[in-house]
């Protein structure tokens, strides 16, 4: 395995593989990873002759007052895991070699980077799609892994592949969770104890009214969505930021009677940590 820091080092690497008929499988994180990383790395290994692994904290998907600076960076950690899942190549660029001087494009996904996370994080998945689409062009894979816990990020995701016709499948990946329910996150080391404790009730509760909508037990999506939001907020500590029925495919929201299929999507904060979750009704 070997880690490489330049943009031309990784396009030379990239354009060599495909000369010589390999495939490329690109796992694009922030670092600091963790078991549900990992099952995207897994899955990659699974369906391509190279993997590579980018780990970049991309300052340009971060708001003000967020958590830049204070996000993990555990390189030494990250680089063992990788090794051992069989990663060929780990691109790990400095800020400077992919924002330098003068940086002025931008890739924007209209619509759908307005509203849930894209609302409450103005900017964020205008930094997303920019630094997606410059990994693409730089590791040029055949197929790009993303996790469903970031349901808004995939479905924008997609839709900029799509739209630019980059030659890329983007293929989805399934949530992986702690045993307790708490979806996996880097941030989930910012939680104290009690609020770690606290944070599994997330996916109880999203999961409390799956079961609800799947039972028939349910008249509306308001009511539904009101009792979901009193579960959660009676959760010591937790504020919530939205909560919402959204159709899978466009991220509409649903009004009245749910149609399946259906996502149900939640962001919050316990304490100062951000968490988000969603879960799948078909
Ligand atoms: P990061 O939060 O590091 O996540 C990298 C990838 O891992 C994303 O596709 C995310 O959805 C997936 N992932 C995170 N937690 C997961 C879990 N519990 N189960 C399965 N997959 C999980 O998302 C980003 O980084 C960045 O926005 C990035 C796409 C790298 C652009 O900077």
């Amino acid at each position: 395995m070997k880690i490489i820091r330049t943009v031309s080092g990784m396009q030379n690497i990239a354009r060599a593989a495909h000369k010589n008929g390999k495939t490329i499988g690109l796992v694009p994180t922030m670092g600091a990873l963790h078991a549900g990383h990992l099952s995207l790395v897994n899955r990659a290994r699974k369906e391509n002759d190279v993997v590579i692994v980018s780990i970049f904290v991309n300052p340009k998907q971060f708001g003000p007052n967020e958590d830049y600076l204070r996000y993990p960076r555990p390189l030494k950690k990250d680089s063992a895991a990788c090794r051992k899942a069989g990663v060929d190549f780990i691109f790990n660029p400095s800020v400077k070699e992919m924002y330098p001087e003068g940086f002025l494009t931008w890739v924007k996904v209209e619509k759908l980077s307005d509203f849930f996370c894209g609302k409450h994080r103005p900017g964020h998945f205008r930094g997303v799609t920019t630094v997606v689409a410059k990994l693409f062009n730089i590791t040029q894979p055949d197929r790009a892994y993303f996790g469903e816990k970031d349901f808004q990020q995939l479905t924008i995701v997609k839709k900029m592949a799509s739209d630019l016709n980059f030659p890329v499948k983007i293929v989805p990946c399934p949530t992986l969770r702690e045993k307790d329910g708490l979806a996996m996150s880097s941030r989930n080391s910012y939680l104290k104890p009690e609020e770690r404790k606290a944070a599994k009730n997330i996916h109880l509760s999203l999961a409390g009214a799956k079961r609800k909508v799947k039972k028939k037990k349910t008249k509306s999506i308001e009511e539904l969505l009101a009792e979901l939001e009193k579960n959660l907020q009676s959760t010591p500590g937790l504020v919530n930021q939205y909560i919402n029925i959204i159709k899978p495919k466009t991220l509409e929201e649903q009004k009245h009677h749910i149609q399946l299929p259906a996502r149900i999507i939640y962001a919050g904060h316990l304490g100062k940590t951000r968490l988000i979750d969603n879960i799948e009704i078909k």
